[in-house]
């Protein structure tokens, strides 16, 4: 019988991941991605040693991604009251040793185009200007309708259209996003001279306001500031040079120590978004659609988990259709109900409590006042020098 024609919704990360798994499988799968071309949006972005252990399935994919890996994580407090080190971890070091592959921070945009690549060297199609704007389910297939008039018949689908996934509000309905409460500013900067040869990564924090940055390769790096905000509007643009320069002069994180200053007074690029998650879906799927990524269980940043967890969705979605449908045969309804009930077993939890931490973490970020502050240092202080309650915290 012929391969079965997979549709996947989104090009972003989950979904070249996800294709290039299923071609690997002896499956057809073609992307559908809304956008004409990558995304230039967005700025630095972790994947973390899981994830990377997914991309390792792809051959030649890893090894082509670029980016920079980390060696080092500090902490500083510049706090008047309680300024200095919280903590200075090699465990990033220590973990890309002892594993082959560790963390790695590199551009968005790099990361889409190298995994938008690695799938079409795996003879994926990626069909752009191509935005789902609904589906149709029937015995054994997928009606996709496009908004630019296309139809699409496919055997089953996954949808990894992100936030505001269209194939969602498909199964579900309409659906708003929840805003966090807070947003994050951050673009990229030339690399401190300070840092230079070391692969570090920092996350200074003040009150009210934290920055991380993260090295992208061996000059620049990522950064990010997170702030209160009373109300944000989601958007991964770049703002325009006159609302950057009055961000670079007037943001206090400018004034702060350990490069954290000089990163921001001489960003590149400056980025404003919201930060939002939802609350979790009892299920991710409904006859042959299945959501994972973003669509599935979008989280707010600060564990740096949102790549790597959709990378982690990606690896088991094609691994127990491999084991309840293997040699890529379109499969039937009830066999892809056994797949995606069992990827929702084991995913749902453990995404839906980092969804949580992640809020959590958010919130220490953001402590106001002296005394709340000097709490926040200290509880640092204590989870960064204790290495089992750090694992059970991050998940590392
Ligand atoms: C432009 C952009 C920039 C980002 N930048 C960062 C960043 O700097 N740092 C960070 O930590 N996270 C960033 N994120 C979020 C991060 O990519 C995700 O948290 C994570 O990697 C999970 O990826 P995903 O593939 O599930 O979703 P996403 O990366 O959001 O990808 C979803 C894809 O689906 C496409 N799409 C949406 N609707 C439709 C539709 N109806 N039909 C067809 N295609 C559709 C989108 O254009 C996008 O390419 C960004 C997301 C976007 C979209
Ligand atoms: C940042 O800008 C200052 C002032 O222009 C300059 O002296 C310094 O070298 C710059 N730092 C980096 C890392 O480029
Ligand atoms: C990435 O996700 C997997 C699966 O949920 C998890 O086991 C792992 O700890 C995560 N990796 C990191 C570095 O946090």
């Amino acid at each position: 019988m012929a391969p079965a024609r997979v549709g996947i919704i989104g090009g972003g990360i989950a979904g070249p991941v996800v294709a290039a798994l299923l071609k690997l499988k002896g499956y057809e799968p073609a992307i559908f991605e809304r956008l004409d071309t990558i995304s230039e949006g967005g700025i630095g972005i972790g994947v973390q040693r899981n994830g990377l252990a997914v991309l390792h399935r792809i051959p030649g994919l890893a090894e082509s991604l670029g980016g920079k890996a980390l060696d080092y994580f500090h902490f500083y407090s510049v706090l008047p009251e309680d300024k200095g080190v919280l903590a200075e971890l090699d465990s990033p070091k220590r973990s890309r040793e002892a594993a082959g592959y560790g963390t790695i921070g590199l551009r968005r945009s790099e990361l889409q185009r190298g995994l938008v690549r690695g799938a079409e060297s795996t003879g994926v199609e990626i069909k752009w200007n191509h935005h789902l704007d609904s589906l149709e389910q029937t015995e054994d297939g997928v009606l996709l309708k496009f908004t630019n008039g296309a139809e699409e018949t496919v055997s089953f689908v996954v949808g990894c259209d992100g936030l505001h996934s269209d194939t969602r509000r498909s199964l579900f309905g309409e659906q708003p996003a929840d805003f966090t409460g807070l947003s994050q500013t951050g673009g990229y900067a030339p690399m401190p001279e300070s840092f230079r040869g070391k692969s570090m990564a920092i996350n200074v924090y003040g009150d009210g306001a934290h920055l991380i940055a993260i090295p992208i390769d061996d000059e620049s790096m990522g950064w990010a500031i997170t702030e209160r905000e009373p109300e944000a509007k989601e958007t991964w643009r770049a703002m325009d040079a006159a609302a950057a320069e009055e961000f670079k002069k007037n943001s206090p994180v400018a004034q702060w120590d350990y490069g954290a200053g000089e990163i921001v007074r001489n960003a590149t690029t400056v980025t404003k978004y919201g930060l939002y998650d939802r609350p979790e879906l009892q299920t991710w799927h409904q006859g042959r659609v299945v959501l994972i990524g973003d669509a599935a269980h979008p989280t707010s940043p600060h564990l740096g988990q949102g790549a790597n967890q959709s990378m982690e969705d990606a690896g088991m979605l094609v691994d127990l259709l491999e084991k309840h449908s293997p040699g890529g045969e379109p499969p039937l309804t009830s066999v892809l109900d056994t797949v995606f009930t069992e990827l929702e077993a084991a995913r749902i939890p453990r995404t839906s409590q980092l969804v949580k931490r992640a809020r959590e973490q958010g919130e220490t970020r953001v402590v106001h006042g002296v005394q709340a502050c000097i709490d926040r240092n200290n509880w640092y202080r204590k989870l960064l020098s204790d290495e089992t309650l750090l694992r059970q915290r991050f998940g590392a």
